[in-house]
């Protein structure tokens, strides 16, 4: 049968994971599932501050590099994550950063890095999360150390430097918390269309807007046209979407494995249906090989302390219900 990347491609979009280059490295299993399924990969870390930034005069770039390479050796796009995020600093950046400094670090690190990969990344996750209509401001934005010390131009900043860096880079503004048909939902997205809108007014370069697309399975609210109404709003500003780091959460479903990846994959195929009707979506990618290495069985323990199966493969590299419900979405 047909590949992800194949059916995918049918339906004129890339599919792919977020990779662990560790992982990529040593387990051959896990290297020949990504050299079959996927057009597109992203770093699920080592692109980051904290994994490029050993200390402020030092990058260290081997494990990005050998992404890149391994990508261009199998003819797959790397999305790049990601240049600017309140998360994954690295732990000289409290002692170090300051109103003094922090531009200039923020311009250096989007230079050097961005600069490094010119013309070899599809896109640039520039700025991720910095909405929270939590921290009580105005325009929504998330009170983030960037914020702070550099001031609500930091975004503009960041894509501007990234643009220069890498003119042919595909300039992504990245959000979580845009999928829900809840009031938080509609909060988080009001406010992202708000400071997009003012961006695109503002002439700042930026080209695509990431959907993270982290799903709860059996959320009661689910997953609608409130959605369906923010990607053609996204669309309408002449931007790409992407569903960037798609997964779903079975934090909330009973213990029995079998009718848990049913749900799953039931999730799965639910909201790519909803989603794909845009036209706009360009990308779909999970964030995660297979159920081993997900970020939620750390992140979002299950009560019975099992393992999450959020993913399209197990932990064995077997492919899932949620594969076949993603095949037939496409
Ligand atoms: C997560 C990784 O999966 C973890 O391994 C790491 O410890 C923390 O970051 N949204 C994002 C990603 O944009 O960068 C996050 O990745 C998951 C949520």
């Amino acid at each position: 049968k047909a590949s992800l990347k194949e059916h995918a491609a049918n339906a004129r979009l890339l599919f792919g994971f977020a990779v662990d280059t560790r992982q990529l490295r040593e387990n051959r299993r896990y290297r020949e599932v990504v050299e079959q399924q996927a057009s597109i990969i992203v770093a699920e870390n080592a692109m980051k501050w904290r994994a490029l930034r050993p200390a402020v005069d030092r990058y260290d770039f081997e494990d990005a590099d050998g992404l890149l390479t391994f990508a261009e050796k199998n003819r797959i796009k790397l999305r790049g994550h990601n240049l600017c995020w309140h998360e994954s600093l690295p732990v000289w950046f409290d002692a170090v950063a300051n109103r003094g400094n922090a531009h200039r670090l923020l311009v250096d690190h989007i230079r050097t890095v961005a600069g490094r990969y010119a013309g070899r990344m599809h896109s640039w996750d520039v700025v991720n999360e910095a909405i929270n209509t939590r921290d009580g401001r105005g325009d929504g934005l998330r009170n983030s150390p960037w914020l702070r010390l550099v001031g609500t131009d930091y975004i503009e900043i960041a894509f501007r430097t990234a643009r220069e860096a890498d003119p042919a880079a595909l300039l992504t503004y990245n959000e979580f918390g845009l999928e829900p048909e809840t009031v938080e939902g509609a909060g988080k997205r009001a406010a992202t269309l708000q400071m997009l809108r003012r961006l695109k007014q503002r002439n700042v370069p930026i080209d695509a807007v990431g959907i993270q697309s982290h799903l709860e399975a059996g959320s009661r609210s689910g997953y609608g046209p409130e959605l369906t109404k923010f990607m053609a709003a996204c669309r309408e500003m002449g931007l790409e979407i992407f569903l960037s780091e798609m997964d779903v959460s079975d934090r909330n479903l009973p213990v029995n494995t079998d009718s848990r990846d049913a749900v799953v994959a039931e999730s799965y195929r639910s909201y790519l249906e909803m989603t794909l009707q845009e036209r706009r979506v360009t990308a779909v990618l999970t964030w995660g090989v297979d159920d081993g290495g997900t970020w939620l069985t750390a992140g979002e323990p299950r009560r019975d302390q099992s393992a999450q199966r959020p993913l399209l493969f197990d932990s064995s590299f077997q492919a899932k219900p949620a594969f076949a419900a993603v095949r037939e979405a496409f």
